[in-house]
């Protein structure tokens, strides 16, 4: 008998990555891992088996459920903000078709292993769409339902997911199986995210860690945002972990399949200040680029997530403070040292 295995598309991102070391670490999970190419050595040897391939190519996906008894999904392959204005068309393919072809194949492992398989699908602060700086500042925090109308194609395909993978734990019959166990879908929308091993590729957000990677490797830094720019941001492993303790909460705590969850919110000259602080020499300018200024204008200020703090315990481990002393600084030191 094949054991249950946790399966991780986009393994090799940023959030792949931490998520595989923090799984490692732990134990106890087999994981099996998908991503366009094979993992660097340093996954690999934390992993059961890896595939390289699509998740456009569904064959391949079929032959993964095959092989193995898939129990959870953290869905993690997505083309971000910035590079999905690019192509749009590409990223509704990857985040919209290639999410429907994983949901597709934990549904049909659902009903194969007749127990519901947990599919974790990072969402993100895309989905909302404030109309107007105005707005954003009176919003403050904002609430799940709020906003609902992004502005990117990356912010729709995230919230259309969203709404898909409800509709798969309400309605596993419709997919063909009326027997079927339900898939249970859960979802987290992630803020921007900070980490110290690696800058992110094709996010609007990426200025928040782009300039701290710059000063730490003294590179001069052009920030393609207004310094007044203000998001959420969180570290990378609040994140991980958030979506860790998500996947192993029992069913019946949760109140809805989308999650907001927060940790500190700051402009680019907020995290400038704090950069040339820790890094005297950092060389931080501002060459605001019109279509990233407009999305991070219709991204919320902040959010509210009093609804993930009351039904599964959330809270963020890294404050700003925290964040940047103790887990910034010193790790990327270390890494351009
Ligand atoms: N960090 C992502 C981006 O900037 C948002 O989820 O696209």
């Amino acid at each position: 008998m094949p054991k249950p295995v946790v399966l991780v598309t986009g393994a090799n991102g940023e959030i792949g990555k931490s998520l595989l070391h923090t799984v490692a670490a732990q134990g106890g999970f087999e994981v099996v891992t998908l991503d366009l190419s094979l993992p660097p050595d340093t996954i690999r040897s934390l992993v059961s088996a890896s595939y390289a391939g699509n998740i456009m190519d569904r064959y391949l996906l079929d032959q993964v459920a095959a092989h193995h008894e898939v129990d959870t999904v953290f869905h993690l392959a997505a083309l971000l903000s910035a590079r999905g204005e690019r192509d749009p068309e590409l990223a509704h393919q990857v985040n919209v078709e290639g999410t429907l072809n994983v949901l597709r194949m934990a549904q049909n492992q659902s009903a194969r292993l007749g127990r519901s398989v947990r599919f974790i699908f990072p969402s993100s602060i895309a989905v909302y769409g404030l109309p107007s700086l105005e707005e954003k500042r009176a919003v403050g925090r904002i609430r799940e339902e709020q906003w609902n109308v992004p502005i990117t194609m990356y912010g729709c395909n995230k919230l259309y997911c969203e709404h898909v993978g409800r509709y798969f734990n309400l309605y596993a019959h419709q997919m063909g199986n009326p027997s079927a166990s339900r898939l249970d879908f859960r979802s987290i929308r992630l803020p921007g995210l900070i980490s110290a091993d690696s800058v992110p590729i094709g996010g609007t957000s990426d200025f928040g860690p782009g300039m701290i990677h710059a000063a730490a490797s003294a590179t001069p830094y052009s920030c393609s945002v207004r310094p007044d720019a203000r998001i959420p941001f969180m570290a990378t492993p609040d994140a991980v972990r958030a979506l860790l303790d998500l996947a192993s909460v029992d069913r019946e705590r949760l109140t809805t399949s989308v999650y907001n969850i927060g940790a500190f919110s700051l402009s680019a000259a907020q995290i400038a200040d704090r950069v040339k602080k820790a890094f005297p020499a950092a060389r931080i300018d501002y060459e605001p680029d019109p279509v990233r200024t407009a999305i991070l204008a219709s991204w919320p200020e902040d959010v509210d997530d009093a609804r993930a703090r009351k039904d599964w315990g959330w809270e963020a481990a890294y404050p700003w403070d925290r964040a940047f002393d103790e887990y910034l600084v010193p790790n990327v030191t270390a890494k351009y040292r």
